[in-house]
């Protein structure tokens, strides 16, 4: 794993646009994997000022990690709304090229397997953008989720439950249980990975995949199988880390 520590999440956010930038120059067909929630912000908006500067998205494509179940579409924090307007409208990416998983199918087992599908028939993803939820997932990967795990429906932990219920102030709109997630294994399959994480509240999440054991108790340290992860880190998430930890790249 490559780390790169910087002061403050909107210089976490520009440098890890630097590396996305790079590899949409060298690939203009570029397919992405994209994460929602905080931490890809300031990423998200460095890319659009990258974008505005002259960067092409526009024959990339994007692959969203998870989705509510029990959203509509319409709904504006549901994954569908939230991708359109942190991502795809700012990018200049091509609506056609994006997808989130169908959460509001009636069959969502259904759904599933045919996300994976639309996934393999794009050549898999070339850059995958992940959050760390602070109890270790990855995409909606709670704690106990095996390595080998693919598109599916899954309960969300009470912990995650919490943690998003800032997106949902309104009580009469209840923060939702379920929700479609990339598998771990789905998400072990992308080319490279890149892992936003700021704040203190995910230096404990942070240490244990970058540090801890390879177990299913935290889904994020199964990245550490993976050969091409770097995480863009602030100093306050990385606070866990020993600077001096042998084979990791860190930067300051
Ligand atoms: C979002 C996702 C989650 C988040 C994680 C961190 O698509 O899959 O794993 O990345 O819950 O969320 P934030 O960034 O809001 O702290």
């Amino acid at each position: 794993m490559r780390i790169s520590v910087s002061p403050d999440p909107a210089a976490t956010g520009a440098a890890a646009a630097e590396l996305v930038a790079a590899a949409a120059r060298q690939r203009p067909a570029l397919v992405l994997g994209v994460a929602t929630g905080s931490s890809p912000r300031p990423l998200y908006r460095a890319l659009a000022d990258l974008v505005r500067e002259g960067l092409d998205l526009s024959s990339a494509a994007a692959f969203a990690l998870d989705e509510y179940i029990g959203l509509a579409p319409e709904h504006p924090e549901s994954y569908h709304a939230v991708i359109a307007r942190e991502v795809t409208a700012p990018l200049g990416l091509d609506r056609a090229r994006v997808r989130v998983p169908a959460g509001s199918a009636a069959d969502a087992p259904a759904a599933a397997l045919a996300y994976e599908r639309d996934i393999a028939r794009a050549g898999g993803v070339d850059l995958q953008i992940l959050g760390i939820g602070t109890n270790g997932h990855i995409g909606f990967n709670e704690p106990g989720s095996p390595s080998d795990s693919r598109t599916r429906v899954v309960d969300l932990a009470p912990q995650t439950v919490a943690d998003n219920s800032r997106f949902f102030p309104d009580p009469s709109r209840p923060v939702p249980r379920q929700a479609l997630t990339q598998g771990v294994g789905t998400i072990l399959e992308a080319r490279e990975i890149v892992l936003v994480a700021t704040g203190a509240h995910k230096a404990d999440a942070v240490a244990r995949a970058v540090a801890g054991p390879i177990d299913a108790a935290v889904p994020a340290s199964f990245l550490q199988r993976h050969p091409h992860v770097t995480l863009f880190l602030d100093e306050a998430a990385a606070a866990g880390l020993s600077p001096a930890a042998p084979a990791m790249g860190v930067s300051a």
